[in-house]
């Protein structure tokens, strides 16, 4: 069963053709990080502006790249929520004008469920239930995956989102956007230890997190020596701060591992990229008995792959949406309105 899936949540225009929620027959993304990267951030109504532009054409390919036309596709899967809400307006118009005048099923799909589902792409036989560790610009949770579609949320953040805290630290370092690649690079070689951040102190429950804490610190140290005319060691301050940032990340998901009894741990989200988080979590699960998945690099990221992963199981589960679909900035995974 192929379904072409749209996406447009933040920065990236993409469509993708997926069959069968595993195989992707192609995956087109229009990245506008070139447009953003003056600005040192995601201006908004640009991204709008430019998935206006980009949308057709985007979709058009996917649908080349994988040599079929609107009478082969089954359903159209779209991200709805959450993200900037104008630009995921854009995909969610488009899509259900395209439904409507092919007469094919619209399936709304959850941005962070996507996110988790690429990895069903990146390793064939990964089936729920299992936990997942979602890090992105904007969320980090902790997910308790019960099914392809029944989630719930066992940790999440307090303040700021971990890929946010990468962002910013980066910012301050003068390191250009996209600004957790660009810190995660700078950071390759350097000393874990050469700089010390305290370990954050969490209101909430045993598997919350706070990061807002770690970011004012690295801010603060950034912006103090700057005025002390002392240089900052850019890579051993990356490393030591990717250090404390993943820290927090692998303890608490080591702890959900523990409580929930769930062996198979499963990263996803831009920040699931991160060199360090990939190769700290391994060792942690190595030592625990515990499997880990986390996606091909290519999925990291935003893309409409995953989204066309997620899609399949949420049609085959029965989920429709007629043509008064809305598109919402916030939306939880476990509770999401379809
Ligand atoms: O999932 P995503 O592409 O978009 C959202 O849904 O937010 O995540 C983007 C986030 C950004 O904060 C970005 O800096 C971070 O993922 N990121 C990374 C890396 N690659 C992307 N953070 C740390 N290390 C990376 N290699
Ligand atoms: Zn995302």
């Amino acid at each position: 069963m192929k379904i072409l899936a749209i996406e447009s949540s933040c920065d990236e225009t993409a469509a993708a053709v997926v069959e069968d929620g595993r195989r992707i027959l192609s995956n087109i993304i229009a990245s506008q990080v070139d447009a953003h990267i003056v600005y040192g951030g995601v201006v908004p109504e640009i991204a709008s502006r430019m998935h206006v532009e980009a949308i057709s054409g985007v979709v058009a390919q996917a649908l080349e790249k994988a040599e079929c036309t609107m009478d082969d596709i089954e359903a159209i899967a779209v991200t709805y929520a959450p993200g900037l809400i104008g630009a995921l307006l854009v995909g969610v118009n488009f899509a259900k004008g395209l439904a409507l005048s092919s007469g094919k099923p619209l399936v709304p799909v959850h941005h962070l469920r996507s996110h988790i589902a690429a990895n069903y792409i990146s390793h064939e036989k990964l089936e729920p239930p299992f936990l997942s560790l979602v890090v992105s610009g904007g969320h980090s949770h902790i997910v308790n995956v019960k099914s392809y579609t029944d989630f719930e949320i066992i940790g999440q953040t307090m303040d700021d989102a971990a890929g946010e805290c990468m962002d910013k630290a980066a910012r301050a370092l003068g390191l250009p956007y996209p600004g957790g690649l660009n810190l995660d690079r700078a950071a390759k070689d350097g000393n874990p230890k050469a700089y010390s951040f305290p370990k954050p102190k969490v209101q909430g429950s045993e598997l919350s997190f706070s990061f807002s804490g770690l970011k004012t610190a690295a801010v603060n140290a950034i912006h103090n020596a700057k005025q002390k005319d002392e240089e900052i060691n850019i890579a051993d301050f990356g490393a030591s701060y990717i250090s404390a940032v993943v820290r927090c990340l692998t303890e608490n998901t080591l702890k959900a591992a523990e409580i929930t009894g769930q062996k198979k741990i499963v990263l996803a989200g831009g920040v699931s990229a991160n060199s360090v988080l990939r190769k700290e979590m391994e060792d942690i699960c190595n030592k625990n008995g515990l499997e880990l998945y986390y996606p091909e690099l290519f999925l990291c990221g935003d893309n409409a792959a995953m989204v066309g992963a997620q899609g399949y199981y949420e049609y085959i589960s029965g989920k429709k949406a007629g043509a008064e679909l809305n598109a919402y900035a916030t939306m939880p995974i476990d509770k999401a309105v379809f």
